[in-house]
């Protein structure tokens, strides 16, 4: 029997709130979103399909300011400064532009990721950003124009919006801007029982070399691999679709780990090199490979970085772990499992 997507309670739309506080977790994909069509609207060549984590939410509050001349943005009780006040600022001067309103907001973000542990926490930041603004500034939107909204501060979280699985569709290509746009969000995936699990090993916290912007970027004009790579993609995807919908971890796990794979050899391929892949990221891949030798269903990702998340069945998830522990002892690993989509808190009334 197919499981309801879970779904998000959308925001209520209502008039400016002037505050708005909101939570959103990280997601990984197993059908990967890597290379932009279009920059500025951040659409993407491909299709991904991802599953939200319940660990390290985000925690964002919005409050509009009308005596500020600036946006202030606090990050973990730190001032932002430099890429990641500027991008803070565009976003929510687009909010600023679809509601006709001129303030300035005060925005203050709390991510629960241990410091440096590696997992993206764009996701989970823009799609809690982009909840709280919409509603701090009124824009009354549902959860498909949420997902539209937090696409444009980072691509993958369009998908945070959601809980559980959710698909990303990259929108029709030779669409003009408007229609374009309007075409790229993110959508709850229907699965049967998985119960999955994915082990998060954090080989290493440090900062990426490459910003994955840059990475896609070059990847895309450069590699002569990408091309093949955004086709297969579509194929992983509907049948990445029929295993979710059939709940075969197996076949979920397989198609993940080729699809992530490929996404890698597309940046290997790339002029220069792009190479986020490191001996302890291969040290895990070793790993999972021989869990599936020892009969434990075992599959691995990996993101624009060296981290691996390895899919696992919960009641697995303990063995895979210590497994993981065990090839990379001076890494950290945790298990995660699917988590809820974003969501307004109602402190701010
Ligand atoms: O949303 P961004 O710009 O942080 O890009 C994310 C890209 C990957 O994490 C590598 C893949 C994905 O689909 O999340």
């Amino acid at each position: 029997m197919l499981r309801e997507p879970q779904a998000t309670v959308p925001p209520l739309a209502r008039d400016t709130a002037t505050a708005a506080t909101a939570v959103a977790h990280p997601n990984i994909a197993l059908i990967k979103y890597w290379g932009k069509r279009d920059e500025r609207l951040i659409l993407p060549w491909t299709d991904s399909l991802s599953m939200t984590l319940d660990v390290f939410p985000t925690t964002t509050r919005v409050r509009l300011d009308p005596e500020a001349a600036h946006d202030e943005v606090t990050l973990n009780g730190e001032p932002a400064t430099g890429e990641a006040h500027r991008r803070v600022g565009a976003f929510l001067e687009l909010v600023r532009e679809r509601s006709g309103l001129s303030q300035r907001a005060v925005v203050d973000t709390r991510n629960t990721v241990p410091t440096g542990a590696g997992l993206a926490s764009s996701a989970s930041g823009f799609a809690a950003l982009a909840v709280a603004a919409a509603a701090a500034y009124g824009l009354g939107l549902d959860a498909t124009g949420l997902s539209r909204l937090a696409r444009r501060g980072s691509g993958s979280a369009s998908r945070s919006v959601f809980g559980g699985f959710a698909v990303w569709h990259a929108g029709p290509a030779d669409a003009a801007a408007t229609q374009a746009d309007l075409g790229s969000y993110a959508e709850p995936v229907p699965t049967a029982d998985l119960d999955p699990a994915l082990v998060v090993a954090v080989v290493n916290a440090g900062p990426k070399a490459v910003s994955s912007r840059e990475a896609m970027r070059r990847t895309v004009d450069t590699s002569p691999l990408y091309r093949p790579w955004a086709d297969s993609s579509r194929d992983d995807l509907a049948d990445m679709r029929a295993a979710l919908g059939r709940g075969d971890l197996e076949a979920v796990g397989e198609i993940a780990e080729r699809n992530a794979l490929g996404m890698h050899a597309t940046m290997l391929a790339a002029r220069p090199a792009v190479r986020y892949l490191s001996p302890a990221t291969v040290t895990v891949l070793d790993r999972v490979v021989r869990l599936r030798r020892d009969g434990v269903p075992a599959y691995a990702t990996m993101d624009a970085g060296p981290n691996v998340k390895v899919l696992c069945r919960r009641a697995d998830a303990a063995r895979v772990a210590d497994a993981v522990r065990e090839a990379v002892p001076d890494g950290t690993v945790l298990v995660a499992g699917p988590g809820p989509g974003a969501r307004l808190l109602n402190e701010d009334g």
